[in-house]
């Protein structure tokens, strides 16, 4: 199962990750630097992305997955942290946006 990552410099990194990873996991494994402050815990918003496909496969937003993006800046539908997206086989072919 694969996951692309368009990076800032515009470029994209198709990477594969397993299920039960989160997005962070599979970012940080194949040294794709998000600002992972707060480790995974979803409370910093330093790993805001945004999900380019596939939202309608993606797991629900947790209350404070919601608080938390609610704090960050340049949030739109497509918003999601990336420590927070538990991926899994219905998410092969996932595109994620680094801001
Ligand atoms: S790593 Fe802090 S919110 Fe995701």
């Amino acid at each position: 199962m694969n996951i692309t990552f368009l990076l800032k410099d515009g470029t994209k990194k198709s990477v594969s990750f397993e299920e039960g990873q989160t997005v962070l996991q599979v970012a940080e494994k194949n040294g794709i630097k998000l600002n992972s402050n707060c480790e995974g815990f979803g409370v910093c918003g330093g790993c805001h992305v945004k999900i380019e496909n596939l939202s309608d496969k993606l797991p629900e937003i947790s209350e404070k997955e919601d608080d938390t993006l609610d704090r960050v800046s340049g949030v739109s539908m497509d918003s999601r942290l990336a420590c927070q997206v538990v991926l899994n086989s219905s998410l092969d072919g996932l595109i994620v946006k680094l801001i």
